[in-house]
């Protein structure tokens, strides 16, 4: 092998793995859906029916105090708008995409979930003080990601109201 055949050779091994290196999401999607089988969800029928149907969404009580929220992240907004979680308890964030990459921040804290269409993410939460918090999507996800953003209510847990079924996807229970 002369150098010039050596040398296009390695241009090529580079432009090869250069091109998986910029579509991290193509592969990191399906990757995912591989290892975690169980956690797949169909994007395209997340408001018709299964565990993200909109009755199903938001904040939900359970027996040992802890708390379970659902949510989807969508071109622009989170659903529900605003959330409403007591103080001092395990949160429970079950959450997926029905389009693209986003990321759930909570300001003021360290917490931050990616989220990807087709896997459930899930995360274990916990704020010690009551307080409303700024939700913001930190993944760039088009032209609306700036204006990507909702709330989360924190209420003292003895002041925590239990959550008719109607109420669990709003703040209005406050
Ligand atoms: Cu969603 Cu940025």
């Amino acid at each position: 092998m002369n150098w010039r055949k050596l040398r296009t050779f390695l241009l090529w091994v580079l432009v090869l793995c250069l091109i998986p290196a910029t579509r991290y999401y193509q592969i990191d999607v399906p990757f995912l859906r591989f290892l975690e089988g169980s956690r797949h969800v169909d994007p395209l029928t997340l408001h018709l029916s299964g565990e993200f149907v909109e009755s199903n969404l938001g904040t939900e009580q359970n027996p040992d105090g802890s708390v379970t929220v659902r949510m989807i992240a969508q071109q622009y907004l989170f659903i529900p708008h605003c959330i409403l979680v007591p103080a001092g308890v395990p949160v429970h964030l079950r959450i997926t995409s029905a389009d693209a990459v986003h990321s759930l921040t909570f300001n003021g804290t360290d917490y931050a979930v990616k989220i990807l269409p087709g896997t459930i993410s899930q995360a274990q939460l916990q704020f010690p003080r009551a307080g409303d918090y700024k939700t913001v999507c930190r993944e760039f996800c088009g032209a609306g990601h700036y204006a990507m953003r909702s709330e989360l209510k924190v209420v003292p847990r003895n002041q925590f109201p239990v959550l008719r079924p109607a109420e669990r996807g709003t703040c209005a229970a406050q």
